[in-house]
């Protein structure tokens, strides 16, 4: 079955310590339930007041799957950043992988910042594409199969 990809950021709500933690983890306990039955894979990376994901899997199921959280009010400005067909995935793991990360702490999101505060809607489009695609492998290389939030680390994020 060929196979599609959709990445997207959008604004998330301030929520911090253990409510954030709360926030992000009831969100991927839901997704990756349904990405399972939808063969979606991906992940979702919290970063500061930003989400952004990547997400694979065949095209009817993998655009119903963005469709249905452009809808949530759990988030806001959703903004497409890239479509199209994939050749391999990712993302080899049936779970969403889900990530919790400090851009002035992560050598990947520092390298790229444009003002003091990270904001992905202020950055050129190839810088943005360029972030995601790093930050992706980072996360692909230590995509689980399992539930967890991970908070990254900045040794591990190079
Ligand atoms: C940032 C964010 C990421 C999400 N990611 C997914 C996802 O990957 N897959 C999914 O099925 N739902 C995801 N959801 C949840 C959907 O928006 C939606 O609530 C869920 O699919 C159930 O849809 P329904 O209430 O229309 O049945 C996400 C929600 C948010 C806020």
């Amino acid at each position: 079955m060929p196979l599609y990809t959709i990445t997207y950021i959008s604004r998330a709500p301030e929520v911090r310590g253990e409510q954030r933690r709360a926030f992000l983890g009831s969100i991927v306990k839901q997704a990756d339930r349904i990405n399972r039955q939808n063969g979606v894979s991906g992940c979702l990376i919290h970063v500061d007041d930003y989400f952004i994901q990547v997400m694979e899997g065949p095209r009817g199921p993998l655009s119903e799957t963005y469709n249905r959280i452009a809808q949530d009010d759990r988030h806001h400005e959703i903004n497409l950043i890239q479509a199209g067909p994939a050749v391999t995935r990712q993302f080899t793991s049936p779970s969403l992988a889900a990530f919790d990360i400090a851009a002035d702490s992560n050598p990947v999101f520092s390298k790229y910042k444009v003002r003091p505060d990270f904001c992905p809607y202020q950055m050129a489009p190839h810088s943005l594409t360029d972030l995601i695609d790093q930050i992706a492998i980072v996360c692909a290389k230590l995509d689980t199969n399992n539930r967890r939030v991970r908070t990254l680390p900045p040794s591990q994020a190079a």
